[in-house]
């Protein structure tokens, strides 16, 4: 069976079981402000697994590109990938605990055909805010594994979520393989030291983590289950490293064909490259660019990281462009964004490529510079800060300071380094952790409101500018709405001053927003408008304000448009050939 193989049996097995199949989400979360990328098949449902109604009904299936930067420093073993797949099935507020393990179960060992001998599962221990799940380890014995291959694991193992720090999470059930190498004590599911693969997750959604860190239950059971893609399919091809699969090997094949180097002779150089080059190439695909914030900042970092350890395989002329040729080969029968973002994927990695080429040069130097300063002071040792500082400004890792230091016979402070490396370490997660706080839910009255907004903003500018106006692009964040949309010249102030008096209107009117369900076809009968058509199911919710404006979207909206607040635009600029965008406030 191959990957793709793979990936359509799993959407068959639960297809066949009432499950509807819903299209993979962005790896940008379009109105989210709280993550950078998306980590999880489960994000883009929170609104449903809240208890919002889904318009496919209450049991999905999908394959969720996902990327994952929390263990960006593990890649490079054989195991770690920041960008993954992950299959998921979904049911809110339907089925729970019974079916969900009862069909993992039958899913792996029968459709998949792993031996059940080689399945170890945990089930979560209990503690002061949730039981001791027996209920899920009785029905893991009933399906057949032996009690002393079920362990009950806390918290820290076997609870999942909130994705923020608010919102829908609850204890989980998580399915191990064993690869059969021998074990030590102390060792089990969950352990690291390589014997167990983790493959499924199935998580019993009943809880919604609350500011106050209480737990209080959902209005529904919901279950959210996430099944490794890759991990899987290595485990089917009987494979211990998952650089190995097929669409991870054609990369380290075409670097070993660059390189002229082996991959079994140091492969952690390999698989950097590869993991990092194809999560970039689905971020850029999805409108990320090298940058120094957020999403574009992580870009940026595994691009470089490849540069670098691209450099220490004696690759020194660009290369990342025309590598990603071989993302957008093996992934776009799947993803056809990619081919459609062929050519920007590779402009955007071949000039920062370039960009960083410069960097290094300007590293090499200011190690030039540090290296005489100390020479001249009589000092013998390069300290942890300065290696620091190279490591974090010029990119230069510990090895290559250490080795150009070798050549000029300074031994590093090493210790001194990982000390700095571990604090600005906690530091960056602090920033990250703050980036997730207040979770998904927390922001939603003031995203909500912005987000009705926007189906003004989009009416008034088509009544004011022509119906050529289009909406190209939307971002939310608490504070304010981004539209981006097609126009051909500057909006004057006069037109921004009508546009902001129409949706002013609108507000003021206190106009009710309803929502439909109907197939795509109807609401574009209706004249709902729908930008983004591939996106989206056959089944569409289409949100109507009052009369003004009706449009096809996932939600979710506010009921009555009366208490938004005073619209304002903030600016108003190009953003590309024929492209202008909108910064507006509610105040
Ligand atoms: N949301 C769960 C996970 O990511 C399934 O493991």
């Amino acid at each position: 069976m191959n990957i793709n193989q793979l990936r359509e049996e799993y959407l068959k097995f639960f297809e066949a079981r009432g499950h509807r199949r819903i299209p993979s989400a962005p790896l940008l979360p379009e109105n989210d402000p709280t993550v950078l990328f998306t980590t999880a098949g489960m994000h883009p449902l929170v609104p449903f697994l809240l208890g919002e109604s889904h318009p496919l009904g209450k049991r999905l299936v999908d394959f969720q590109k996902c990327i994952r930067t929390n263990d960006i420093d593990e890649v490079g073993d054989a195991s770690h990938l920041t960008f993954f797949e992950m299959m998921g099935n979904w049911s809110l507020g339907d089925y729970f605990k019974e079916e969900s393990l009862a069909w993992s179960y039958e899913f792996l060992t029968r459709t998949l055909g792993i031996q059940p001998s080689s399945l170890s599962v945990t089930v979560f221990a209990g503690d002061a805010d949730a039981p001791r799940d027996d209920e899920a380890a009785g029905i893991w014995k009933r399906l057949g594994i032996p009690v002393d291959r079920i362990h009950y694991l806390p918290k820290k193992d076997n609870w999942w979520g909130p994705a923020g720090q608010t919102g829908p999470c609850g204890p989980d059930s998580e399915i191990f393989y064993d690869t059969g190498r021998p074990d030590h004590p102390g060792c089990g599911p969950g352990c690291s030291c390589g014997k167990w693969f983790e493959i499924w997750n199935n998580v019993f959604m009943e809880y919604d983590k609350k500011a106050d860190g209480n737990f209080t239950r959902l209005k529904q059971q919901n279950v959210d289950t996430g099944l490794g893609l890759e991990r899987t399919h290595a485990v089917l091809q009987g494979l211990d490293d998952i650089f190995k699969i097929e669409t991870l090997w054609s990369l380290v094949q075409k670097i070993e064909e660059l390189s002229g180097r082996s991959y079994a002779e140091n492969p952690s150089p390999f698989r950097v490259i590869a993991d990092h080059l194809r999560a970039a190439s689905f971020a850029i695909a999805d409108g990320a660019r090298p940058s120094n914030v957020e999403s574009g900042y992580v870009v940026r970092r595994m691009i470089r990281r490849s540069v670098r350890f691209g450099r220490e395989l004696g690759i020194h002329d660009n290369f990342l462009g025309a590598l990603s040729c071989t993302v957008v080969e093996m992934m776009q029968a799947t993803y056809p964004e990619l081919e459609r973002q062929r050519e920007v994927i590779a402009g955007a990695l071949d000039a920062e490529e370039t960009k960083f080429k410069h960097t290094l040069e300007r590293g090499l130097r200011q190690v030039n510079k540090v290296f005489d300063h100390l020479k001249e002071n009589h000092i013998n040792l390069v300290s942890g800060e300065d290696a620091f500082d190279l490591f974090e400004t010029y990119g230069f890792p510990l090895e290559l300071t250490q080795e150009l230091a070798r050549e000029n016979g300074l031994p590093v402070d090493e210790e001194g380094f990982q000390r700095c490396y571990a604090e600005h370490r906690e530091s960056s997660r602090q920033n990250l952790d703050q980036k997730f706080k207040g979770g998904l839910a927390d922001h939603a009255e003031k995203t909500t409101s912005l987000h009705t907004a926007t189906h003004l903003l989009h009416k008034a500018l088509r009544t004011v500018l022509g119906t050529h106006v289009q909406q190209k692009g939307s971002n939310i964040t608490p504070e304010r709405l981004r539209f981006d949309f097609s126009h051909p010249e500057r909006v004057t102030p006069e037109q921004l001053a009508e546009v902001e008096c129409i949706v002013n209107d609108q507000i003021a009117a206190d106009l009710p927003v309803n929502m439909e369900i109907q197939t795509l076809q109807q609401a574009m009968e209706s004249g709902a408008l729908a930008f983004f058509s591939e996106k989206y199911g056959e089944q569409v919710k289409v949100y109507s304000i009052g009369d003004f404006s009706k449009e096809v979207c996932g939600g979710p909206h506010v009921t009555r448009t009366g208490a938004m607040g005073h619209f304002r635009i903030t600016k108003e600029e190009a953003v590309g050939q024929g492209i202008r965008r909108i910064r507006a406030v509610l105040e």
